[in-house]
């Protein structure tokens, strides 16, 4: 039985992923955090075994990235311990594991964009966290894929482009960091991403996965801003050290998707024009 077992699937990436799974017409099951907290490992295993799915969809974390520095445990428990348990459950019960981790692994000190293989060093827990999930994965799976990708976005939980449409909505003015630069990326083109891995089998391995192009977060706040047709100088740039955030970020943190591209997954669209098709669904559901 080719069964989809997805985790996480009420979060901003994990409800697209499962509205691809319904308009594909796969079988899966997608058991809420409190059907199944993936922290028991013994509740996961016996879940797992009974199952018996193909592939594991893990888009369940801890993704409260300042949080983390005062939890770190918390933090661990769900996005290392949970992950390496994934791992094992593969190998012990033969189905694949498709993973999602961050950019936040980089501390953003290059000025060319990261590849696969480039070093990690992560300048916050969250960070950290994800990357011993990684680890920990890859180390117990021969069948496990790992997918980074940076500054998710989506019409379900709380994320910057719904809070910055809400003020653009209300004309009011905000501040907004300059000095970062990544790529952000339409949950709904990675959810995508993810079925064409469930649908190609690739290599096993590490993939990167973002919209194309880059911006700052100011930048991205202006072009919400433009496209519901507020006043783009309403939204100020500030410098990242006149915010007093517990965890650090990566300054630069552009992906490369050469790897992506050559494997013939999905496309890869521009994050301007995957906006644009998403901000009209989140304009609907905050006006
Ligand atoms: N958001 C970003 O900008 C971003 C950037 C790069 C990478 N990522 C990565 O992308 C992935 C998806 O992120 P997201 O933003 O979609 O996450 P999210 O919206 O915060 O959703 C997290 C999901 O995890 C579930 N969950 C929490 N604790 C759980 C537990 N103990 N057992 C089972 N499920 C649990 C939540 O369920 P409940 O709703 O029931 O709590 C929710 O469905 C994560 O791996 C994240 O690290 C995110």
């Amino acid at each position: 039985m080719n069964q989809i077992l997805l985790l996480g699937g009420s979060g901003i990436l994990g409800s697209e992923v499962l509205r691809h799974l319904i308009v594909w017409s796969f079988e899966y099951v997608a058991p809420t955090s409190t059907d199944l907290d993936i922290r028991d490992k013994e509740k996961l295993f016996m879940f797992i075994a009974k199952l018996k799915p193909s592939w594991i969809i893990n888009c369940a974390a801890w993704t409260n990235v300042d949080g983390a520095e005062s939890s770190i445990k918390e933090a661990r428990e769900l996005n290392s311990l949970a992950v390496g348990n994934l791992g094992t459950a593969s190998g012990l019960f033969g189905c694949k594991v498709i993973h999602i981790s961050t950019d936040y692994v980089f501390d953003g000190e290059s000025s060319n964009p990261y590849d696969e293989s480039s070093s990690v060093n992560p300048v916050n827990k969250y960070g950290e966290s994800k990357l011993q999930g990684e680890d920990s994965l890859l180390l117990a799976s021969l069948d496990s894929y790992v997918i980074r990708t940076s500054w998710l976005y989506g019409t379900s939980g709380k994320n910057f482009v719904k809070t910055i449409v809400g003020k653009a909505i209300q004309n009011e003015e905000v501040r907004v960091v300059n000095d970062q630069v990544g790529s952000p990326t339409s949950a709904r083109d990675l959810a995508g991403a993810i079925i064409s891995i469930v649908s190609n089998q690739p290599e096993p391995g590490i993939y990167n996965y973002s919209n194309e192009g880059s911006c700052s977060w100011f930048e991205f706040a202006q072009r919400i801003y433009e496209r519901v047709g507020a006043n783009p100088s309403l939204v100020f740039p500030i410098s990242s050290d006149s915010l007093t955030l517990l965890a650090g970020r990566p300054r630069f943190s552009l992906l490369s998707k050469e790897k992506w591209k050559s494997s013939g997954l999905a496309m890869v669209p521009r994050w301007e024009d995957s906006l644009d098709l998403m901000l009209p669904e989140i304009v609907a559901e905050l006006s």
